[in-house]
């Protein structure tokens, strides 16, 4: 009984107290498109489904598995993606029929490439779906020619295009997560291509060794001489949870030739453990999505191995959460020389084993081993241990973007020191670059590489090259790792936290690291602008100089007209803030305005100079500076009456909400802006150019906007409202807890195969779950908002609201 109850009152408390944090917000964005960083795209008409990506060594040719087709691109060429030869692969009509009289839709009976290894210097090896019935072969990688006739793809590749596998291929040897049968319920991670002496293995399939996985990734260690598989399946260890998934690591070593009676042809070296991605007191991200190897750092050991990996929960209240975990090879290692968990097969529940130790499960070398031993191994392959990731934390975590894929780099940054950098893409289509630091991850920038949702999608950094490729079925993209041209000032530069990128004074622009350039300066650690750029013409000059007066953009007025000043944000990290020399702007006569603009009506006393000032980081620099003049009356008669409201600045409307910054704050602690800063920040074309203008113009619409309603534009302290909320959190978790104390009572009543927390990673949730489970928990992080400056710089996509409507004191 106890569990059950237990169990599903943990979870709804864990929602109750689950993070409040929205996780690192991208700090500048950038569309498809966008001059700012330029995407190359490889798309025809003839070809579809470029989702398997495979670079060849010196990374001028892309090999793509596509629908019927391999490709080879040239991507040598900087300004474009070239298509260097194609070779044809699709099932014959008898086949296509065939495997839509079996019942599958015709748009899933292509050939699909779902494996692309280099087999040798000569060869390429793929394996496509084929109309439902696998097909491999050998493809002479200069010409692009099928060299053999095709093999049989049985434990190769997967029947359904849309079922996750995967291979690799090392010395000549192929390694493979798959599904073996038609209908998809046969797993089994086997080795193809064996010669002489060694012969191929698969899994002993009579204990149960993987229950219903999804495999994600595979990856070769040479030290250890050993392939480590990624994938997640149904945890039985934990069968007071119905369908719990768990993530696994699993190994097998490539000296594996199977056992000579007992294993016959099968592994005598496989073992799993769990990988454990989860924080204390919370439930865990339990379902890994992709996972990439980061080698250790030159001359560091082998055990320095680290694998980050995205994942996502199956339970609702986490849902469109995802979290990054690293874990090192090291500790891999260690929970798999410990102990063993056995399953008692009468009562079929696992338990830590009691027996003595015939033999180390997951040890290389056991071909040899007697019987007895084998045995013990075929049994013994759950480590009792799970791997829990490096530092015990979360590397990072994010509730507004569901990540899919990622690759990892290490980049050495100006001060020569190494940090890493995480490519994450986000279902909805952004490549989030993230720096790891001290504090968290900083996400430097998004970039958009699609539109429309994939559901087959894949990722290839080409650390020489510097550019990543995002493979999708409408093409394949090319992103390079940073443009750091992109940042115009050494304030830019230097807030970017690119450690990609450095200023140089010399040529003063923010330019790309390398070996040969050290006179650059950057702080990826601190952001901290007035240290890194201090060398750096440093020009200090009253704000309100007479000739810096004279600077300002002139906008004519006439009297009781309503003016709206723009400012547009220079990042989504930045707050903007308004000032008038020798005045406050009261509260009465000004209206700031979600988007950072400021409105008013014209009379003598608010004619003159505004100044928009934007503050990141610490550092603060005007953005805009405006002078708002009466109009000569003869003007003033050529204006058309039927545009009441004048509007000032670089863009009109820019759809964004910040957080007002009161014009009454201090201003102690200003630094003034360095001259580079300020020359571009005359509202001339060549803001135009700055990375955050685009973040307003496209960026936002992958973001969650909703859940900063109303309250985001209190401004002050409003306590009445917190109390508001608060109340009605706490109702709302109250009822909560009876609806789900209820819920769970009927479900035991009528049956208990129903999943009782949780579902299937790909499942569908009951609307009803979703709702009573996200709602206070969305609420919560509502009600947090206004007080995080972080939070505040996310940019709306909603049109102006409320108190926008109306000027308080208007006199008309
Ligand atoms: C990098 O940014 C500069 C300045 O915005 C732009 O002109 C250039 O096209 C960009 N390059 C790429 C490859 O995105
Ligand atoms: C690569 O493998 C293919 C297929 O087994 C074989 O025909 C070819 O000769 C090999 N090439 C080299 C360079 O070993
Ligand atoms: C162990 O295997 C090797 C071949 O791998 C064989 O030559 C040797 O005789 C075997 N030793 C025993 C004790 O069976
Ligand atoms: C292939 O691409 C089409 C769109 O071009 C998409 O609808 C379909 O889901 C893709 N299929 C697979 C298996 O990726």
């Amino acid at each position: 009984m106890g569990i059950h109850s237990l169990l599903s009152l943990s979870v709804v408390l864990l929602s109750c107290v689950s993070p409040s944090e929205t996780g690192p917000t991208p700090r500048v964005s950038f569309s498809l498109g966008s001059p700012g960083r330029l995407v190359t795209r490889f798309s025809s008409p003839d070809v579809s489904n470029t989702t398997t990506l495979l670079l060849s060594h010196d990374g001028d040719l892309l090999y793509v598995g596509a629908r019927d087709a391999v490709l080879a691109l040239d991507v040598s060429n900087e300004d474009a993606i070239t298509l260097r030869s194609k070779l044809d692969w699709s099932p014959s009509e008898k086949d296509l029929e065939q495997c839509s009289m079996k019942g599958k839709k015709m748009s899933d009976c292509p050939n699909f490439i779902r494996v692309l290894q280099f087999l040798n210097s000569s060869h390429v090896y793929a394996c496509g779906t084929f109309a439902f019935s696998p097909r491999c072969t050998y493809i002479n990688s200069e010409t692009l020619t099928m060299s053999l006739k095709p093999d049989e793809g049985r434990g190769r590749c997967p029947y359904d295009p849309y079922q996750r596998n995967t291979a690799i291929i090392v010395d000549g040897e192929l390694y493979t997560g798959t599904v073996a049968d038609y209908r998809g319920n046969r797993p089994v991670i086997s080795r193809h291509l064996s010669e002489g002496r060694r012969v191929d293995l698969k899994l002993d399939d009579t204990l149960g060794w993987l229950e219903d996985p999804t495999f994600i990734s595979s990856s070769f260690v040479p030290d250890e001489e050993k392939i480590y598989f990624f994938f997640s399946e149904v945890g039985r260890e934990y069968d007071f949870i119905d369908k719990f998934i768990v993530s696994r690591v699993s190994q097998i070593c490539m000296s594996d030739v199977g056992g000579q009676r007992t294993l016959q042809r099968r592994w005598t070296t496989f073992a799993k453990a769990q990988l454990l991605c989860q924080a204390d007191n919370e439930l865990p991200y339990n379902v890994i999505q992709d996972i990439d190897t980061l080698a250790p750092a030159e001359g560091a050991p082998a055990d320095d191995t680290l694998f980050y990996g995205i994942f996502t929960s199956q339970w609702s209240v986490n849902s469109g959460r995802s979290a990054v975990c690293s874990f090192r090879l090291s500790d891999i290692k260690s929970v798999f020389s410990g102990n063993y968990k056995v399953l008692n097969r009468d009562t079929l529940q696992w338990s830590t084993r009691v027996q003595e130790k015939v033999a180390n499960p997951g040890e290389c070398g056991l071909h040899n081993a007697s019987d007895n031993a084998l045995r013990f191994v075929k049994e013994n392959f759950l480590a009792d241990d799970s791997v829990r990731p490096v530092g015990r934390t979360l590397t990072m975590v994010s509730a507004e973007h569901t990540y899919s894929h990622l690759s990892v780099q290490r980049v050495q940054a100006v001060n020569q020191r190494d940090y890493t950098v995480l490519f994450l893409l986000t279902e909805s289509g952004y490549l989030h670059k993230a720096v790891l630091l001290q504090a968290g991850a900083h996400i430097v920038e998004e970039v958009q590489v699609f539109v429309q949702p994939q559901p087959v999608k894949s990722l290839k950094l080409s650390t020489a090259q510097g550019v990543i490729y995002v493979g999708t079925s409408e093409g394949v993209v090319r992103v390079p790792t940073a443009n750091c041209s992109a940042y115009w000032t050494c304030p830019q530069c230097v807030l970017a936290r690119d450690p990609f990128c450095g200023w140089d004074p010399n040529s003063r622009a923010c330019v790309r690291v390398s070996n040969s350039k050290s006179s650059l300066v950057q702080d990826v650690d601190r952001g901290n602008v007035e240290e890194a750029c201090s060398s750096v013409s440093l020009t200090h000059r009253a704000r309100f100089s007479p000739n810096k007066l004279s600077a300002g953009e002139l906008v004519s007025v006439s009297l009781n007209e309503v003016v709206r000043l723009q400012c547009p944000p220079s990042s989504r990290l930045s707050r903007q803030q308004w000032e008038r020399p020798n005045s406050r702007l009261s509260s009465e006569l000004y209206l700031h305005l979600e988007d950072g603009s400021l409105s008013f009506v014209a009379t003598p006393t608010t004619l003159g100079h505004y100044l928009c000032l934007s503050t990141e980081n610490g550092f603060q620099q005007t953005v805009a500076i405006y002078h708002v003049r009466q109009k000569s009356s003869n003007t003033a008669q050529s204006q058309p009456s039927s545009h009441p409201v004048t509007q000032a600045g670089a863009r009109p409307g820019p759809r964004s909400k910040l957080s007002e910054g009161t014009s009454e704050e201090s201003e102690l602690g200003r630094t003034e802006p360095t001259q580079s800063s300020r020359d571009a920040q005359t509202p001339t074309p060549q803001q135009d150019r700055d990375p955050a203008l685009w973040t307003q113009e496209s960026g936002l619409r992958g973001t969650k906007l909703w859940e900063e309603g109303p309250l985001m534009s209190a401004r002050g302290p409003s306590y009445l409202k917190e109390l508001v909320v608060v109340s009605v959190l706490l109702l709302l978790c109250v009822s909560l807890l009876i609806t789900v104390l209820l819920y769970t009572f009927r479900q035991r009543c009528r049956s208990r195969t129903a999943p009782q927390a949780g579902t299937p990673p790909r499942g569908r949730r009951t609307s009803m779950e979703q709702e009573a489970l996200r709602g206070p928990c969305a609420s919560k992080r509502n009600g947090k908002t206004p007080h995080s400056a972080q939070a505040g710089v996310l940019v709306s996509n909603g049109a102006l609201t409320g108190s926008n409507g109306h000027l308080p004191n208007t006199p008309i």
